[in-house]
């Protein structure tokens, strides 16, 4: 346990910084927790009764330490001056431009959070990367922070996050692990205990992992491409089944009881989203080429390749299935999230295929139980990797597609449409009436579901044409 009071602070407040610190906050009550950030509107969000962020849980915990031992504030800079440990959980998006444009990470937001905590800091301080880096990252930061140092010890420290959004709050509360990574000195030592101790709270110890600060960096981007690979490989799969007969789904049932192969993330989609499997894979190709390793980067970048033709394949499969043509046909989408139980639509799949569907001039109608149409038409018509910066510094939303209405429920979205794409897995849509839907919607009433969450041999026998990932047609 620790000794003296502690105080944290977290930059950024986003997915992962909010939430992270709100668990860390309601499991150590004599830890005071500041969460703060350049974005005014975010802040105000964390201190209002809507937060900024859809996450099953988190209102509950945010209640209850709100004001007690957790603070939201854009005082950035005081905060990191009183603070002994600073959390940086940032943006670390793609690099539009210039050196490794499309691939490597652009730390503009960490590099200007660290000559920040450099500028501000009168006392020795633990500095944690939260955001996910590229490897080595650290090594640049200690030397932006111990540049003009003023004698001040900061010690840098890996501590990657593995929460998956929509399960967040229970992911924080009994994680499969937490990784700490710090110099092998006595001082860096000492500063992994100092975290440590901070986890231990709520963690089982045998669970709490520390290494060296580039293995724990680069753990982070490898649990990320195995997560993404596994999914690839069954969308990869997925093709090679509708062209046989064999079943996507009773295959991975199959090789999921396999001990040695498990059966988590074999689910075959659409293709995965999320802010983070692509950004980090490419990031990981990026240093793999530019540590010589071309081998190693086409692996990896094959990952990527196989999403892209997961989501290009199922647009083409919707317009060749209507005759070859979507053009002024109203098509319904249900679900826009990259995934069930959260807003976020960063990178999600149904960017690509309804940019896809636009691309052949079908109209859509656009529902999601957790996604404004302000949001949607932002998404559809910004330009790729141009998401990931604090909202203000985001290009201003243009005019809106006319082609895209957004609507409040799934019965709306649906009706005289000539065909219903499902790209979120939210569980509303596995219990729709599809009856009703059937029957007023133009004929012949088209399924694609980009999810296989329903049950084929019932929507078929309603009348409904059904495709569904990695199933016989
Ligand atoms: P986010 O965009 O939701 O949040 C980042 C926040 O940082 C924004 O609110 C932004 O305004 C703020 N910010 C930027 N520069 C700042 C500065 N100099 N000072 C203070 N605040 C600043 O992003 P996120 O999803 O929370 O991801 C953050 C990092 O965590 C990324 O590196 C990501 O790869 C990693 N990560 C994300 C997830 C996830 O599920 N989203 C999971 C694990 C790791
Ligand atoms: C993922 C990882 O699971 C987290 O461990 C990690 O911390 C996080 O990325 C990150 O670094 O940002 P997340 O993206 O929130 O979490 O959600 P996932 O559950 O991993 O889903 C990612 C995408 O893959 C979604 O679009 C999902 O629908 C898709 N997916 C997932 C599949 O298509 N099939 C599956 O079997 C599993």
């Amino acid at each position: 346990r620790i000794s003296k009071m502690v105080k944290i602070c977290c930059l950024g407040a986003g997915y992962v910084g909010g939430p992270t610190m709100a668990v860390i906050a309601l499991k150590c009550p004599e830890i005071e927790v500041a969460v703060v950030d350049i974005s005014v509107a975010r802040i105000n969000a964390w201190n209002s009764d809507a937060l900024p962020i859809y996450e099953p849980g988190l209102d509950e915990v945010v209640k209850q330490c709100r004001g007690k031992n957790l603070f939201f504030s854009t005082d950035v800079e005081k905060h990191v001056a009183e603070a002994d440990i600073v959390f940086v959980s940032v943006n670390t998006p793609t690099k539009t431009q210039g050196l490794g444009a499309g691939k490597a990470a652009d730390l503009t937001y960490w590099e200007s959070a660290a000559r920040m905590i450099a500028d501000v800091a009168k006392s020795s301080k633990i500095v944690v990367e939260k955001s996910t880096v590229p490897v080595k990252t650290a090594e640049a930061i200690e030397k932006i922070l111990t540049h003009n140092s003023k004698g001040i010890d900061f010690q840098i420290l890996s501590n990657p996050e593995f929460l998956a959004e929509g399960t967040a709050i229970q992911d924080l509360f009994n994680p499969d692990r937490v990784l700490i990574g710090g110099r092998e000195t006595p001082e860096g030592q000492k500063a992994i205990k100092v975290l440590r101790d901070v986890y231990a709270h709520w963690v089982p110890v045998d669970r709490i992992i520390c290494t060296n600060l580039w293995s724990a960096e680069l753990s982070k981007l490898a649990a990320n491409a195995f997560l993404a690979q596994r999914i690839s490989s069954v969308n990869a799969m997925s093709e090679l089944c509708e062209a046989t007969g064999a079943d996507v789904s009773q295959v991975s049932h199959a090789i999921g009881k396999d001990t040695r192969i498990g059966p988590k993330f074999l689910n075959a989609s659409v293709g995965f989203g999320g802010s983070c499997f692509q950004k980090d894979i490419l990031n990981l190709v990026y240093i793999c080429e530019c540590n010589g390793l071309p081998e190693v980067a086409n692996y990896w970048k094959q990952v990527v390749k196989v999403n892209d033709y997961q989501k290009t394949r199922f647009v083409n499969r919707i317009v060749s299935s209507m005759f070859n043509t979507v053009s002024g046909k109203k098509i319904a989408i249900l679900g826009f999230a990259f995934k069930k139980d959260t807003g976020d639509t960063r990178e999600t799949p149904a960017i690509d295929v309804c940019k896809g569907l636009l691309g052949d001039k079908a109209s859509l109608s656009i529902y999601d139980p957790q996604v404004n149409e302000e949001q949607i038409q932002r998404d559809l018509s910004m330009k790729k990797f141009d998401w990931d910066h604090p909202v203000e510094l985001q290009p201003m939303s243009p005019i809106s597609i006319k082609q895209v209405s957004v609507v409040c429920d799934a019965y709306a979205a649906t009706k005289d449409a000539h065909g219903v794409c499902i790209l979120t897995e939210w569980d509303e849509f596995k219990t729709l009436d599809y009856q009703r839907i059937y029957d007023n919607m133009q004929k012949p009433a088209y399924v694609f579901d980009g999810r296989n969450i329903v049950d084929v041999a019932k929507l078929r026998k309603i009348g409904f044409v059904v495709y569904s990932i990695g199933k016989p047609l």
